[in-house]
């Protein structure tokens, strides 16, 4: 049966750095709120650099890494909440600057899971036989979505990109299993509307594009409730135990979250490694730029088991248990 592991990673970040005390000029916050509720300290804020430059960044980065060139991929799936443009999708515009002809490419928007999503789907396409080398990219430009004058949530939020190579594994390393689920009820707990209608057929709405809207706290008891839930889920199907996992991923949202969830896990806070503090909260982006720096300065052994995890707008939900 084929199965599918990551050979090459990759990430971008945004020339610009925001910290906190900046932030506290724009807004009424400052740098010991944000610090003692978040973790955050500084986050990278686009100011030339788009979805689609950052995203083709992380991806070239990733391609050097697997040493394959951009015409041996034959998927590309790009995971954003924040594209571009509506059309054409984000994948096909990273398709176009990396010259990876003879792939086909889409997006999945499923906010801060998408880039589990998007793994889930690359691993899926990788076992069925009907793609060899796949594409995964998380890119994310959320400081055009965020409202700068909403405190509770522009301090939270950053931009860049991360992505990984998958290709059909040889060895015993790889994806050994996904977990994934959505609950729509409970999507206006995070949320980001759009165009207004107008046709012919409806009264013209009021044209104005809306901002991130955030229940913060609701957001905060879902991802405390859920990351063990998946994690217990996970290990419990495949004969492990939480303290069997070497490295956990998770989405960098909150280190209050991280620090819950290695509590009701009963492991060590060294087992989740965090890059929240200088990158803020960059949704599909998060868990890939991590693994990228994990996986540069040498953090990850061949062999250990990593669980990577996220949660988000949906509301959305999904882990990969993976051996690397
Ligand atoms: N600076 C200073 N004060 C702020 C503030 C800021 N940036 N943002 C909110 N406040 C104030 C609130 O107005 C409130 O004031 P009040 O008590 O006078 O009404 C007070 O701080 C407490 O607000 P609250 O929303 O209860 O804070 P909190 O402890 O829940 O922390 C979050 C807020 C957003 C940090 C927290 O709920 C959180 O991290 N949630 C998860 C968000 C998340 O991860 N989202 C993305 C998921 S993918």
């Amino acid at each position: 049966m084929l199965k599918s592991k990551i050979i090459g990673t990759g990430s971008f970040l945004p020339v610009h750095s925001m910290d906190n005390t900046f932030l506290s000029t724009i807004v009424e916050t400052s740098d010991e709120w944000i610090t003692e509720r978040t973790g955050i300290r500084s986050r990278h804020i686009a100011a030339e650099e788009t979805t689609v430059s950052m995203g083709t960044a992380a991806a070239r980065n990733a391609l050097e890494m697997a040493a394959l060139s951009p015409d041996k991929i034959d998927f590309i799936l790009a995971a954003t909440f924040t594209p571009d443009y509506i059309m054409p999708n984000t994948a096909c515009l990273i398709q176009a600057e990396l010259g990876a002809s003879n792939a086909f490419c889409f997006d999945i928007n499923a906010a801060c899971s998408g880039f589990l999503y998007a793994l889930q789907t690359a691993d899926a396409y990788i076992h069925s036989g009907m793609c060899k080398n796949v594409l995964v990219i998380g890119t994310e430009a959320i400081s055009r979505a965020v409202d700068w004058t909403d405190r509770s949530t522009c301090i939270l939020f950053g931009d860049g990109a991360g992505a990984a190579v998958l290709s059909a594994s040889a060895d015993d390393s790889g994806f050994i299993d996904f977990l994934s689920g959505s609950d729509g009820s409970r999507g206006s707990v995070l949320e980001l509307k759009n165009r207004a209608i107008a046709n012919p057929y409806h009264p013209a709405e009021a044209d104005t594009l809306s901002y991130l809207k955030m229940n913060g706290q609701e957001v905060f008891k879902f991802a405390v409730r859920k990351i063990p839930e998946m994690v217990l889920t996970l290990t419990g199907r495949n004969g492990l135990t939480p303290k069997d996992i070497n490295h956990y991923l998770l989405h960098q949202a909150n280190v209050r979250i991280i620090q819950a969830a290695a509590k009701r896990l009963e492991l060590p806070e060294a087992r989740f490694p965090m890059n929240l503090s200088s990158c803020g909260n960059t949704s599909a982006a998060s868990i890939p730029i991590l693994l990228d720096e994990c996986n540069r300065n040498g953090c990850l052994h061949r062999g250990d088991r990593l669980i990577l995890s996220g949660f988000g707008g949906g509301l959305t939900w999904g882990s990969a248990l993976l051996r690397w």
